[in-house]
């Protein structure tokens, strides 16, 4: 019992197939390619149809990871979605993609950690295998923020970008699999990135709507400052509680909330550009669906070699941060 580590034996991902581009955006909202490009590091993005909602891609992400890992979605016993963009507030849409993939002996639900999410998910799928408490664990990471998203809010509308990634943790006898994790919060920033409104807090209404309340509202600037620490704070954390350095890792898969803070965690930590994975330029800020999706398409490149030692990290809503250690 005391051996068993999560190990990821599948990826996959679905992104919408419409691209939004910077020079879309200047169309839209005073903005300009330059301003994002230097800002953020983004240059387009994928947005959903109206008629499409997060299970829709993350069917798609979750098939792709069974076939990868090869197992069959019976074999699954807990689902795990982590999104602040449900298909709706209930049912979860964990129990939407349960029933659609064929899953039928795993319990599901929805959590929410904002754009950390997926390392929260991380923490949360070790626990129940560790524990023994499940063998096999599909955990996805995904969003439609467009659907939330104010186009005429150039603060928010040129950041965030939708997509799905998902991946399967099997209980293993081995060296291989999650090596640690370190999640944290801090509710005293609740305010820097909410939807203030679709809640008990403030409930729909004609006034809700008319001011614009079931949008993202960020405070971009603070948030900013606060990340790059906290986000360092827990690498080391979750380096240090894997008994390994800075200098062990070889991919730095981190949140792509902005390539600046990316960069300033990196050369905090040391890391040359060559240990980082940046996909930003492609997808913008994909909150609780962005480090699966570029885990899986660092697998699928074929980037990755048996023992590489990877770190997620990720900062968000919440206020939330977190990272985790993985042994390929
Ligand atoms: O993913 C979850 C967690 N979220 C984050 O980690 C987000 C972290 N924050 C950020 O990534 C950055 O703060 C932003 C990209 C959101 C904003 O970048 P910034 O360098 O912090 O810009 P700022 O808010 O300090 O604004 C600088 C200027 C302002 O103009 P003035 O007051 O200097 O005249 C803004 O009005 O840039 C202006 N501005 C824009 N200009 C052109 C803000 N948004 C835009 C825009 N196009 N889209």
């Amino acid at each position: 019992m005391e051996k068993l580590k999560a190990r990821i034996l599948g990826t996959g991902r679905s992104l919408p197939e419409k691209v939004l581009t910077n020079a879309d955006l200047e169309k839209i909202v005073d903005t300009s390619d330059e301003w994002i490009t230097t800002r953020t590091g983004i240059k387009e993005r994928r947005i959903a149809r109206e008629d499409e909602a997060l299970s829709d891609f993350a069917i798609v992400a979750a098939k792709n990871a069974l076939d990868m890992a090869g197992i069959k979605p019976e074999e699954i016993d807990l689902v795990l979605v982590a999104t602040v963009t449900a298909d709706m507030s209930f049912p979860s849409t964990g129990c939407i993609v349960q029933h659609k993939i064929g899953a039928t002996n795993a319990a599901a639900f929805d959590f929410q950690a904002g754009c950390t999410g997926f390392i929260y998910g991380l923490s949360i799928a070790n626990q129940f295998i560790k524990s023994g408490a499940a063998k096999k664990i599909l955990l996805i990471g995904g969003e439609v923020l467009s659907k939330i998203t104010d186009f005429q809010d150039r603060t928010t509308c040129v950041i965030f970008g939708d997509g799905c990634g998902a991946v399967i943790l099997s209980a293993e006898n081995e060296e291989k699999g999650i090596l640690s994790t370190s999640i944290h919060s801090d509710g005293s920033m609740a305010d820097f990135i909410e939807m203030p409104a679709g809640g008990s807090r403030i409930p729909a209404s004609i006034n809700s709507v008319q001011q614009r309340l079931h949008f993202i509202k960020m405070k971009g600037n603070e948030t900013f400052k606060v990340a790059v620490k906290r986000i360092e704070s827990a690498c080391r954390e979750s380096l240090e509680k894997a008994n390994l350095s800075a200098e062990n890792v070889r991919w730095f898969i981190p949140h792509q909330a902005n390539v600046r803070i990316i960069n300033a965690v990196a050369e905090r930590l040391g890391w040359p550009q060559e240990t980082l994975y940046i996909n930003i330029d492609r997808v913008g800020n994909t909150s609780a669906g962005s480090i699966p999706i570029a885990l899986d398409e660092v697998v699928r490149d074929g980037k990755l070699k048996e023992d590489d030692i990877l770190l997620f990290s990720a900062f968000g809503s919440g206020l939330t941060w977190g990272s985790a250690v993985v042994r390929w």
